[in-house]
């Protein structure tokens, strides 16, 4: 029997912590105008001391949990997509699969920054179809305000803390229109490895270091390589941009979402936006905005949800779902 993983739930946490540009401009040469034309971020939630990215990954599978009507013991696989682990090893995801009861299955990271949700999505979609899991989570959460270098204006204005889950559940395949994921495409190019990039890690300075990032490189990179995955992703399902209920994009910079938007022809009301409250939360970012789309009514059963995500690597990728 063939299987397509069906979203059957969503959940979101973001810290009580919010930090306004005004603030930022009260500690660094910037201003609430220069973040906000440029970006389109006027604040982002920051972890409080001692809350960990697994803490925010707990919550936000919690809800999404609830959501399903689904308890944790069920689960058989849990990814956590994060560049902000709360150790070097174990990986940040078993923490989260004994705080949610789960036992059986197999729980683990991956890496692929901003793209980090995309990537899990593909490999829990990959479980499911190869009918290696029935019932996963894929996570995305970051603690990035722990990797930023407060004093350079260019980098710390950008993101923020936060965590997104989604529950799927294997569904046996009856047709293309079927409801669930119907493909997922990732990429990664690694001589642009030092385009965006943290200073520090196990292997070499024994810290976490601190984000750097080439931005005007990073943004050029992302409008050319989003729009080719997103006709990827098209083409592959033969659907065209006038099919698309929602875009949900990686939440990066409010210049990249609408000329994602505006190349694909969407009204602006059917572009997912949260970049404005939260920042870019890097892995976070794309199931945060599902939850609040999903919470709010806008996303509905039968829509067709497009994502995509540029991320340090570069790693970048899309996917469409029949929600
Ligand atoms: N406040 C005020 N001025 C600033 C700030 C700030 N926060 N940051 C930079 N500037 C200044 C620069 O110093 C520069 O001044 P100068 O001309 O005197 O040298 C000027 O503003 C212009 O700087 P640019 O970097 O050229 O500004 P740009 O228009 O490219 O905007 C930005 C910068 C917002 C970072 C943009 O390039 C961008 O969004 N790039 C994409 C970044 C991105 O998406 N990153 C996430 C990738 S996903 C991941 O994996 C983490």
């Amino acid at each position: 029997m063939q299987f397509r993983s069906r979203v059957i739930g969503c959940g979101a946490y973001l810290p009580e912590r919010i930090l306004t540009n005004a603030e930022l401009a009260q500690r660094i040469d910037t201003s609430d105008e220069w973040i906000v034309q440029r970006t389109g971020i006027r604040q982002r939630h920051i972890a409080a001391e001692g809350e960990l990215c697994s803490d925010l990954a707990r919550r936000a599978a919690q809800r999404a949990l609830a959501d399903a009507g689904v308890a944790g013991s069920e689960l058989d696989l849990l990814i956590l997509a994060t560049t902000t682990p709360d150790n070097t090893f174990p990986a940040t995801a078993a923490k989260v699969q004994a705080q949610l009861g789960m036992t059986t299955g197999c729980a683990f990271d991956i890496q692929a920054v901003c793209s980090g949700f995309v990537y899990g999505l593909a490999v829990a979609d990959n479980f499911i179809k190869a009918g290696q899991a029935r019932s996963a989570m894929v996570i995305g959460a970051e603690t990035f305000s722990r990797i930023l270098d407060w004093q350079d204006r260019g980098t710390c204005v950008l993101f923020g803390d936060g965590a997104g889950a989604v529950v799927l559940r294997a569904a046996p395949l009856e047709g293309p229109h079927d409801r669930g994921i119907l493909s997922t495409h990732l990429h990664s190019d690694g001589r642009d490895y030092k385009m965006l990039y943290v200073d520090g890690g196990p292997s070499s300075t024994q810290t976490a270091g601190v984000v750097h990032m080439d931005g005007r490189e990073v943004f050029r990179n992302a409008v050319n390589r989003l729009a080719e995955a997103v006709d990827e992703a098209l083409l592959a399902n033969r659907l065209s941009a006038a099919d698309i209920d929602w875009l949900v994009p990686h939440q990066a910079n409010r210049r990249i979402i609408d000329s994602m938007g505006k190349k694909l022809g969407l009204d602006g009301r059917k572009v997912v936006v949260t970049i404005d409250r939260h920042a870019n939360t890097s892995a976070a970012s794309i199931p945060l905005a599902l939850a609040e789309a999903a919470g709010d009514g806008r996303i509905q059963p039968g829509h067709l949800v497009l994502m995509e995500a540029m991320g340090g690597g570069l790693t970048w990728g899309a996917s469409l779902v029949r929600w």
